[in-house]
């Protein structure tokens, strides 16, 4: 089996879960997967020195590899502003990387719901950027779309900035590729190990796609694939 080989988000998720088995787990698959997603911005601008990077993430590990991309670009010294679109992360290996993020207030500013004048700071800081990670959803994606989810993929779609969607766009079945109600137009999508089905044929939202292993032992397939 190669690597462009498509699979369904199912696969993926008995992949990730071979691998904590086989003593890789999930955190540091997220690690290599948020890595991937800067080192993407790093080869697209050279320099990200004082560019305004925003991170819009939601509360699941998609989200979670968005965090890993802001600790990273704030690394390579982007403006990096990250904005919950939830009151508290959903899974250990997100919260994790939100508790670093915590405690980088002199290079990161994060921004989530609770806070006073939240829909304004995502008007503002989405229209404003240079860049943009769509860190929303990726194959966890379920039911209809609200805000404050509906309305930042809206104004991702309305931004000039350059658009990066984490593993999937958000609002793109991860399976069919169908749009229910409203999707990110990426620039360019960076997907983690392999293509997802949803991806073929939809280079209309995906744009460029980037496939990124993140470490995941060729060993976790065994089982996974559903032609085996
Ligand atoms: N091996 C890998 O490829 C690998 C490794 C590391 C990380 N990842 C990343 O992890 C992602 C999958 O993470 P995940 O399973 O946690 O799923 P996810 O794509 O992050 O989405 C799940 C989150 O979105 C919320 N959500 C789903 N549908 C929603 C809707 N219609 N409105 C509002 N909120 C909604 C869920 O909230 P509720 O729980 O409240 O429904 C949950 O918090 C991958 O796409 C990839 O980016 C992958």
């Amino acid at each position: 089996m190669c690597m462009q080989t498509p699979i369904t988000p199912e696969q993926m998720e008995r992949i990730d879960a071979n691998s904590e088995k086989l003593g890789v787990p999930r955190i540091l698959l997220m690690e290599n997967a948020g890595k991937a997603i800067a080192e993407h911005l790093k080869n697209h601008f050279k320099d990200l020195t004082g560019k305004k990077a925003v991170v819009v993430a939601g509360t699941g590990n998609n989200g979670g590899d968005g965090f890993v991309a802001a600790r990273h670009l704030a690394g390579y010294g982007a403006k990096t502003t990250v904005i919950l679109l939830g009151l508290d992360v959903k899974t250990s290996e997100a919260a994790t990387n939100w508790r670093g993020l915590r405690n980088m207030n002199k290079t990161v500013r994060l921004i989530t719901r609770s806070d006073t004048g939240f829909d304004k700071e995502l008007e503002r800081n989405i229209l404003d950027a240079d860049f943009v990670i769509d860190a929303i959803f990726g194959t966890g994606i379920k039911g209809m779309l609200k805000p404050p989810q509906s309305t930042a993929i809206d104004l991702i779609n309305q931004s000039k900035a350059y658009t990066v969607a984490v593993d999937i766009p958000s609002g793109l079945d991860p399976l069919t590729g169908e749009v229910h109600d409203r999707a990110v137009a990426a620039d360019a999508t960076v997907t983690f190990h392999r293509i997802k089905t949803g991806l073929l044929r939809r280079s209309d939202l995906t744009g460029e796609v980037i496939l990124a292993p993140i470490g995941i032992p060729p060993e976790a397939e065994e089982g996974a694939l559903l032609e085996e």
